[in-house]
Order: structure tokens, then C-alpha cells, then sequence
């Protein structure tokens, strides 16, 4: 059976894909479900013993229960911060989409709730033939994933722990974009990942 899922996408890297990711993992959790993070494809990695480990793939086995195993959370690994179909090109690897569903389908099996993060935009081209978005074409879970809406369980999540119920206003109030456009205007011009 598939478990129900949710893809995380947005327009760029660096927009909060992992911090809601996590958020969502843990709140499927507290409401005592089996919950799995996913990276299908990350640049940006660590050269480690056990191979390449990336951060947001690593936060998102962090907050999954039960665990999964890294190889399956993160199929396509990268070393260097730069746009995964340049990675992939440097490291002789095509990004295909049978691992990477093959290995939602093993998640699937352990969890009732998936949460997939994208790797940067909607629109990042993973090989020449293959864009992010048909990751979320290809496969009908993938799809459901999508068209989820978890809208109506952030809500109540939100509303139990006695958030604002409104999170764009909240973080509108919260000046957290002056601070992180005041700190972007002062970054050094080479990234460290790009996830
Ligand atoms: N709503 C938010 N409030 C405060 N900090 C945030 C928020 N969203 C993201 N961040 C912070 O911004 C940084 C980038 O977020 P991240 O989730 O890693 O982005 P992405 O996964 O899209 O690259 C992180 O340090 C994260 O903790
Ligand atoms: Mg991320």
C-alpha cells in the first residue's frame, strides 16, 4: 500500500523546503504517525565513510520514524554545491527516475506519510531530458503527493499548539525577510550547498 505523501517544492533553494519538511515530519509524528523524509536528489554533500551525506537529507532521516536508511532517502547524492544536472555531469551520473521511485515505493511500504523534499526550484533541470517536475509526472503516488493539500492539518496542528493561525502574516510581523535579504546582500558569492 502507498503511504499518503506531500512533495516539497518552491522556487528556489533556501526558501524554507527543509524547515517545513521537518516541521511536517514532526507533526505527523506527534499524531502518532509513521512519517519518512525524502531527498530524491542533493548537491552539496560531505565525503563521509559511508559515502556522501548530505545536511537536508540527514535533518529529514533525523525526524523520521522509523528512520529510513540514507541510500533510500537520498538515491542521488553530489558532491559539489552546484545545480544537480551540472553535478551529475561532472560525476558521470545520469539522474534517472527509477531509483527514485523505486525507493519511494520501499519507504512507502514503512510509513504512512511521506514528505519529499525538492531539490532548489520547481523548474531545476536534473539531466538533459529530465526536469524536477517530472519527478512528480511520472508516478501516480508522486502525483498524489503533489496534489495533497495539508492545508486543513496545519491548520489544526497550528491551532492546537496556539500558533497564528495566519503563518504568511505572522512571518510578515516576525521581520525575519528584512533580516535574511540584510544577510543576503552581505553573503560571500560562493554558495556552500545547494539543496
Ligand atoms: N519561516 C522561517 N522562519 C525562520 N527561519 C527560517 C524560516 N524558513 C527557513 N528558515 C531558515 O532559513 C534557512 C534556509 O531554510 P531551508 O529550510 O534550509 O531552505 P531550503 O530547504 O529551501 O534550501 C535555514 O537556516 C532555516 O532554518
Ligand atoms: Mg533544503
Amino acid at each position: 500500500m502507498n503511504a499518503a505523501g506531500v512533495f516539497v517544492t518552491g522556487t528556489d533553494t533556501g526558501i524554507g523546503k527543509t524547515h517545513a519538511s521537518v516541521a511536517l515530519l514532526r507533526a505527523h509524528r506527534a499524531n502518532g504517525h509513521r512519517a519518512i523524509g525524502m531527498k530524491p536528489v542533493a548537491s552539496g554533500c560531505r565525503e563521509t565513510p559511508e559515502g556522501l551525506r548530505n545536511d537536508d537529507a540527514e535533518a529529514l532521516i533525523a525526524a523520521s520514524t522509523p528512520a529510513p536508511a540514507y541510500a533510500l532517502c537520498n538515491p542521488f547524492a553530489f558532491l559539489p554545491p552546484v545545480a544537480p544536472h551540472l553535478a551529475a555531469h561532472d560525476a558521470g551520473v545520469g539522474i534517472a527516475l527509477d531509483p527514485i521511485v523505486d525507493a519511494w515505493r520501499q519507504l512507502s511500504a514503512r510509513a504512512d506519510r511521506l514528505v519529499v523534499e525538492g531539490v532548489g526550484g520547481w523548474s531545476v533541470p536534473l539531466s538533459d531530458t529530465l526536469m524536477q517536475a517530472d519527478l512528480v509526472r511520472a508516478e501516480e503516488c508522486l502525483q498524489d503527493a503533489f496534489a495533497t493539500d495539508v492545508r486543513p492539518a496545519i491548520r489544526d496542528w497550528r491551532a492546537a499548539r496556539g500558533l497564528p493561525a495566519d503563518p504568511l502574516e505572522a512571518f510578515r510581523e516576525g521581520g525575519y525577510l528584512q533580516k535574511i535579504t540584510a544577510a543576503r546582500a552581505t553573503r560571500a558569492a560562493s554558495p556552500s550547498s545547494y539543496a
